[in-house]
């Protein structure tokens, strides 16, 4: 994440976002339909059909709608949330290039067949493929996300939590760490352009404690606003840590693996100063080359803009991770 880069005068046209209250509406009326939410079957759809007519929904072309139960503890993340088409093109995916705009050449990742391979220190070890990994019990949950480079979006994630996982493959004493590595062809996956692919310390990997990984907010999504995900959001399957920066949520995850030391990771290889291991969002420890202290909050309406708000320390989740660091 060398610079910040916000196309400040970019925005889409009024005419291609469904608003978030109409997203609101459909989920509440859903909710009071079945008594917990089918997370998109209807409003994915609808969304699509009606749109895809005019083409203005490329950037979620290709997406199938998910059922999941709604977590009831994580429904109401405090803020609006982001504007799904907003969101779709407002990506970092340095495999496919070193700016936001990468959503057109990250439809170049092959995710169909995918697999997931689990190994190291486990009992179990095996390998997911994608019904696999959709067979896990899906649910939704609305997480605030913030990005080091002090951006901030709010998501609604589809997928399981990182400790159904972990009881499937039941990682042994000697786990101390996991290390999570995403997919990476040069053929396919041809970087930021400068420096040159080879020069960078690809495949991304990132990694986490073990008592990280069990900790009920982390968490695998396999889809974001009741479909699965778009490949530039990290198909089929990525990692969602909402009280860390965002970089430490590897994408397209191929390789999980349960070690016993601490894994090297892809930032902190690259800049050990500026990307820590640990990463939690922090109000008071700045990036050496910018604050921390507020964040620009990425609007929910149509129109690319943003709003600057506090930093929460541990992005707001302290009452779940904060015992993690004592
Ligand atoms: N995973 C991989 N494989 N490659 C990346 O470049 N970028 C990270 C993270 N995961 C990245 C990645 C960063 S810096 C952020 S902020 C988030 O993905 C962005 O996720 P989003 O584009 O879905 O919002």
């Amino acid at each position: 994440m060398p610079f910040i880069h916000v196309p400040k005068s970019w925005q889409l046209p009024e005419r291609v976002v469904t608003s978030e209250a109409a997203f609101l509406q459909r989920r509440r009326f859903l909710k009071a339909l079945t008594g917990f939410s089918i997370a998109g079957s209807a409003l994915a759809l609808a969304g699509c059909q009606s749109k895809q007519a005019t083409g203005d929904t490329a950037p979620i072309a290709g997406t199938k709608a998910l059922e999941a139960i709604s977590n009831p503890a994580f429904v109401d993340a405090d803020r609006p949330i982001t504007n799904e088409l907003i969101a779709a093109t407002y990506n970092n995916f340095y495999e496919f290039g070193g700016n936001k705009s990468i959503w057109q050449n990250a439809q170049a990742l092959p995710t169909d067949p995918w697999k997931v391979e689990v190994t190291g220190l486990v009992n179990n070890p095996r390998v997911f493929d994608l019904d696999d990994l959709l067979n896990f019990p899906l649910e939704e949950r609305i997480y605030r996300f913030r990005c080091v480079e002090a951006w901030a979006m709010v998501v609604p994630w589809l997928g399981f939590p990182m400790s159904a996982l972990m009881k499937a493959v039941e990682p042994t004493s000697n786990a101390k760490f996991v290390r999570f590595t995403s997919y990476f062809d040069p053929q396919v996956t041809k970087g930021p352009g400068f420096p040159p692919v080879q020069f960078l310390p690809f495949p991304y990997t990132e990694g986490l404690r073990i008592e990280e990984m069990a900790n009920e907010l982390a968490f695998f999504a396999v889809g974001i606003y009741g479909h699965t995900l778009p490949k530039q959001h990290g198909a089929p399957i990525r990692a969602v840590l909402p009280w860390k920066y965002g970089f430490k949520g590897a994408k397209s995850i191929v390789k999980i693996e349960f070690i016993s030391t601490q894994p090297a990771t892809y930032w902190n290889t690259i800049s050990p100063g500026e990307y820590k291991f640990e990463s939690n969002v922090d109000p008071q420890v700045p990036h050496p080359r910018w604050s921390q202290a507020k964040e620009r909050l990425i609007s929910p309406g149509g129109q690319f803009a943003w709003e600057e708000v506090p930093t929460l320390k541990y992005n707001g989740y302290g009452e779940y991770v904060a015992s993690l660091y004592s």
